[in-house]
């Protein structure tokens, strides 16, 4: 690193549903191409490439074909959670970058050997946090910073929708690091990290389904300069998905869907009431790309053409910290992973 790129090759492990949203926004990103895909399956790896790619897309019926593969220049890894890990690993040795899915790993220890192998490999390592990467969300965090919508004292954020899949899924399998927390509280957790700073305290309460997984879970946290937050996470309703910050100075507003907002309203408040007259509406500095897996996959190749090993975006102490926290809220609540050092609950 850094590395002459002038169109990015990019390898997609795995053709599951995210695979397939993501790659439609790949299309739209200036610098970057498809240029490979790898599947466990050929089958699927061909219908992946020939749907999402660009003609001369390859398509490998091995996650380690894909890998050995000379165009692709960086990996993005779309297996379940519990895979994440081998999958970087392999494509360090193969001296790929990483793109890898969010949660990077079911807990701190992985996602710490995740980035030591980076480094040590001396490759780029970025969580697929794209919320982070929103052009919306990045303009409400600078403009917090701030302090021009006063003091934040209250967030709220919840995110959820009925998972309708066969108990099979890996959404409701332990080994693959299954339920809402991981899945979708990542978010809520991570949107309070990013507008208020680290977290002081967390404590949850969940809703367990019988093999284990949390179908739902309420947390409440307490973040620096007298903050506090409840988020939410839910496989079983279908939640706002909304975000409130509440200010000494107003209410900030991140419309529907607040991790991929197309605005984020600020109204003042005084005595009388809101003050709707002087509202301020944020749609971000830069267009939104696709759906907003275009701006993450923007900010990759513009770390990997500076030859960062992180973005500031996505540090890997972030990672690391938003980890930290799911472990002590799944100690909190019972959740256990068959692979914990405790062992399964
Ligand atoms: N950023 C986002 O907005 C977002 C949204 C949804 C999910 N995600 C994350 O993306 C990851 C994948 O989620 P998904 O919803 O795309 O999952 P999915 O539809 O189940 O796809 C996962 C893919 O992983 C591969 N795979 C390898 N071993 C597997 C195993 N033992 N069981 C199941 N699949 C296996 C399969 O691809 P092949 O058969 O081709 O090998 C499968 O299609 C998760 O970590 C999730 O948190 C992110």
């Amino acid at each position: 690193m850094p590395e002459t790129l002038d169109t990015i090759g990019w390898g997609i492990l795995a053709t599951g549903k995210i695979a397939r949203t993501f790659a439609r926004d790949l299309t739209l990103v200036p610098g970057a191409r498809l240029a490979a895909v790898g599947s466990r399956g050929i089958d699927s790896a061909r219908s992946f490439a020939e749907e999402h790619g660009d003609g001369s897309t390859r398509a490998h019926g091995s996650y380690d074909a894909l890998l050995a593969d000379p165009a692709v220049d960086v990996v993005y890894i779309a297996t379940p959670h519990a895979l994440h890990l081998a999958g970087a690993r392999a494509a360090f040795e193969a001296g790929k970058h990483v793109l890898c899915e969010k949660p990077v790993t079911l807990r701190t220890a992985d996602a710490e050997e995740m980035v030591r192998l980076a480094r040590h490999h001396d490759r780029f390592l970025m969580e697929a946090m794209w919320m982070a990467c929103h052009p919306v969300v990045r303009e409400l965090r600078g403009e917090l910073g701030t302090g021009r919508f006063g003091r934040p004292l209250h967030l709220t954020a919840e995110l959820g929708f009925r998972v309708d899949a066969p108990p099979t899924d890996r959404m409701f399998d332990p080994t693959l690091g299954g339920g809402a927390l991981l899945d979708m509280g990542i978010y809520p957790l991570t949107f309070a990290h990013l507008m208020l700073g680290e977290a002081h305290e967390l404590r949850g309460v969940a809703t367990l389904a019988e093999s284990g997984v949390d179908l739902d879970i309420a947390v409440a946290g307490r973040y620096p300069g007298g903050a506090v937050a409840s988020l939410s996470a839910s496989m079983t309703s279908w939640s706002s998905r909304r975000a409130t910050i509440a200010t000494d100075l107003g209410r900030i507003d991140v419309g529907s869907n607040f991790h991929h907002p197309d605005h984020a309203v600020f109204t003042p408040y005084d005595a009388r009431g809101p003050r709707t007259e002087h509202e301020v509406t944020l749609t971000g500095t830069e267009p939104v790309l696709g759906l907003g897996y275009g701006n993450e996959i923007l900010e990759v190749g513009r770390c990997l053409r500076e030859g960062l090993g992180e973005s500031p975006l996505v540090p890997h102490a972030q990672t690391i910290t938003l980890l930290r926290q799911m472990d002590a809220l799944r100690a909190d609540v019972g959740i256990r992973y068959p692979d914990d050092p405790e062992g399964p609950a």
